[in-house]
């Protein structure tokens, strides 16, 4: 076989065999096939496509590249949620120990956050005492015991996504819907999932810019799933916005606590319910996504959620108070609002924008050894559909940089879009495809 004939098969719309498909991608990671061919082999698929087949190929293919974690020791379906992007996310704080309280268990692999804010590992650790390390059979025991544990990543998962994404990002092929489901799929596959959950998001800020493009991908995801033996559903919901109103470290996890009592912001419980229902639904806890959603609600509202979080923070050595008075969490020195210069309707808050102004002032990490500081970030007091005024507080900034508020003030006003009409109300989820 040769790279050559790959590329050219490609390259003509023809369909590649598995074989192939595993050859290049093994010649990739042993260096015998360079960069330049495999620059070529991925706009061959970024114009000619995959089919389901191929794609599902091109993914295990991926998935052998590194290690892969067995999770079998773990009792019961374990089911992983991911999601395609999305500024201020909180849903994973949320969903880990909501999911469990209900029974299903929560083995979560999680990384740091390059960029706005810090990843779920990140935000974790702005409690005092989290650790985040464990031995494998501290992780499984832990699940076993708890039923929820979210733990640090380590060894090598899918080296064949990193080395192929920074082939991509350098030579205008990441917008390709087999090589993002592909890339999204292996990573969740060999972190040892039974089952998957993702979550799409479309939007101006996200991977998929039109909700056609963002059911294209759903449709794929959910398909390598099938071929692979991997139940998969995926949820395609709407980025015109950040989730909730917190975007930080300490804030979000602030936000995630208010949830878990019940009394989080609307759009970020709907999405952390639609989300958890299908989970449970996987996980064979219940019969339908909507009676899983009906148990999370009342976990919400009879505390069982709020203690699962306690019971979470304390097997890793966390303090748990902080779940009863969350002032304990770092915080800020200095605060400042912005303020809305017109009047009119909140139309659109660039979510891309207010990630930035939170990472500029601490929040997230420009390289990877930069420190985050915990306690910086932005609440966002007004959100999509809002009427304000002249003078009317849009988001109120938290940093211990008072040198940067100028800055990241101009970031966070400039991000909001305030119109005179009263915008068409947009659903926050899509659809689901599964
Ligand atoms: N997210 C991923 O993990 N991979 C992609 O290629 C795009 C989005
Ligand atoms: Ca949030």
């Amino acid at each position: 076989m040769r790279a050559y004939d790959i590329i050219a098969k490609k390259r003509d719309g023809k369909k590649l065999t598995t074989a192939e498909i595993e050859f290049f991608i093994v010649g990739y990671m042993d260096g015998s096939i360079p960069d330049y061919q495999a620059a070529a082999f991925n706009m061959a698929v970024f114009f000619q496509g995959l089919d389901d087949e191929e794609t599902s190929a091109l993914t295990m293919a991926m998935v052998q590249s590194g290690d892969q974690f067995d999770l079998s020791a773990i009792h019961g379906i374990k089911v992983d949620k991911h999601s395609t992007g999305g500024v201020g996310d909180t849903t994973t704080l949320v969903l880990a120990p909501l999911v469990a309280s209900v029974g299903a268990p929560m083995a979560k692999m999680s990384g740091r956050g390059l960029g706005h804010t810090g990843g779920t590992l990140d935000k974790l650790e702005a409690i005092p005492g989290f650790h985040i390390e464990m031995e494998q059979q501290q992780f499984v025991d832990a699940v076993n015991r708890v039923g929820v544990a979210v733990v640090g990543q380590t060894g090598n998962l899918v080296p064949a996504d990193k080395q192929l994404y920074a082939l991509r990002d350098v030579t205008a092929t990441v917008e390709s819907i087999p090589l993002i489901a592909a890339s999204i799929m292996s990573k969740k596959i060999a972190a040892g999932a039974d089952a998957i959950v993702l979550d799409v998001k479309v939007g101006s800020g996200a991977f998929m810019k039109t909700v056609d493009d963002a059911f294209l991908l759903a449709h794929k995801l959910v398909n390598i799933g099938e071929q692979v033996g991997r139940k998969t559903v995926a949820i395609i919901t709407s980025m015109d916005q950040p989730l909730g109103n917190a975007i930080g470290n300490t804030v979000e996890v602030q936000e995630a606590i208010a949830t878990l009592a019940g009394k989080g912001p609307s759009d970020l419980q709907m999405l952390c319910l639609t989300l958890g229902g299908q989970m449970l639904y996987l996980a064979e806890i219940v019969d339908s996504p909507q009676e899983g959603e009906r148990l999370l609600l009342q976990s919400l509202q009879d505390g069982t959620a709020l203690a699962k979080m306690r019971e979470l923070i304390s097997s890793q050595q966390g303090d748990a108070s902080v779940v009863d008075d969350p002032q304990k969490l770092p915080q800020a020195n200095e605060q400042m609002t912005v303020l809305a210069e017109t009047e009119g309707y909140v139309n659109a808050i660039e979510a891309e924008q207010i990630g930035l102004a939170a990472m500029i002032m601490g929040a997230g990490r420009a390289t990877k050894d930069d420190q985050i500081d915990y306690g910086a970030g932005v609440v966002l007091q007004c959100k999509v559909g809002s009427y304000v005024e002249a003078g009317d507080v849009l988001a109120t900034l938290y940093s211990n940089r008072t040198d940067k508020f100028a800055e990241a003030a101009l970031m966070v006003q400039q991000a909001y879009t305030i119109c005179e009409e009263q915008p068409v109300a947009m659903p926050l989820v899509y659809g689901v495809v599964s």
